[in-house]
């Protein structure tokens, strides 16, 4: 079992990283693979086009597409962000978007669908719940168990040195680690067990026309 463990800072080695390596390495002393995926800085918003739904892919052809393609061999995401004026910076929300939206008109929304998905924010000194509310509807609106940390999922610090300060932030990515190794330990018993996934209904969609 591996988790994709998704930094959308754009600091390769920044804040957000050093947070997600330290997940990494807890992931590994539980048994579990981890690989961070670089989401980069030179990503494009969605065009809100729909094209996705025609072309089973998002019409803007970069690797957004790779993404989604390489993400559904993994078990479970972390999605980090550094917070950018109380929200997920526009990197990644820009890549996030495109992917769940893609994924979702496209018929691939088994890439992420009841795979467990956890949020961490990385920020100076504040707007971290915020970002993390953001980050988390992604899963919410996939069927994607959230798993939790002790605390919110934040670590402080304007660089990679103080970040490793926060000892009380840092145990909380440890603790979030075991939490989401516990998880898809349960769901792989679960299914050896036979218990099934839960039955799909046909989507309706109401958008309160009258
Ligand atoms: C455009 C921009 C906006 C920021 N806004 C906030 C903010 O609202 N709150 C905060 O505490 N830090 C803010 N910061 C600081 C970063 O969130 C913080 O340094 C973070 O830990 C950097 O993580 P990284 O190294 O992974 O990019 C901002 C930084 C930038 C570049």
């Amino acid at each position: 079992m591996k988790v994709l463990l998704i930094n959308g800072s754009p600091h390769k080695d920044g804040c957000t990283y050093t947070a997600l390596e330290e997940i990494a390495k807890t992931l590994k002393e539980e048994g579990i693979g981890s690989e961070i995926y670089q989401v980069g800085t030179d990503v494009e918003a969605c065009r809100a086009c729909y094209a996705c739904a025609k072309l089973g892919r998002c019409v803007i052809n970069d690797r957004v597409n790779d993404f989604v393609d390489y993400a559904k061999d993994f078990d479970g995401f972390i999605i980090g962000s550094p917070v950018h004026y109380a929200s997920a910076c526009g990197g990644v929300t820009a890549f996030m978007d495109r992917a769940f939206f893609s994924c979702s008109k496209a018929g691939k929304i088994e890439t992420f669908l009841h795979k467990p998905g956890a949020a961490i924010a990385s920020a100076r000194r504040a707007g971290t719940t915020a970002t993390l509310d953001q980050l988390n509807k992604y899963f919410t609106i996939t069927q994607m168990p959230i798993i939790s940390g002790r605390y919110w999922n934040m670590v402080h610090g304007a660089t990679p040195e103080q970040v490793k300060q926060d000892l009380e932030g840092m145990q909380n990515m440890r603790i979030l680690a075991r939490n989401m190794a516990w998880h898809l330990k349960c769901k792989e018993a679960g299914e050896k067990m036979g218990v099934p996934m839960p039955k799909e209904e046909e989507i309706t969609f109401t958008n309160f026309i009258r």
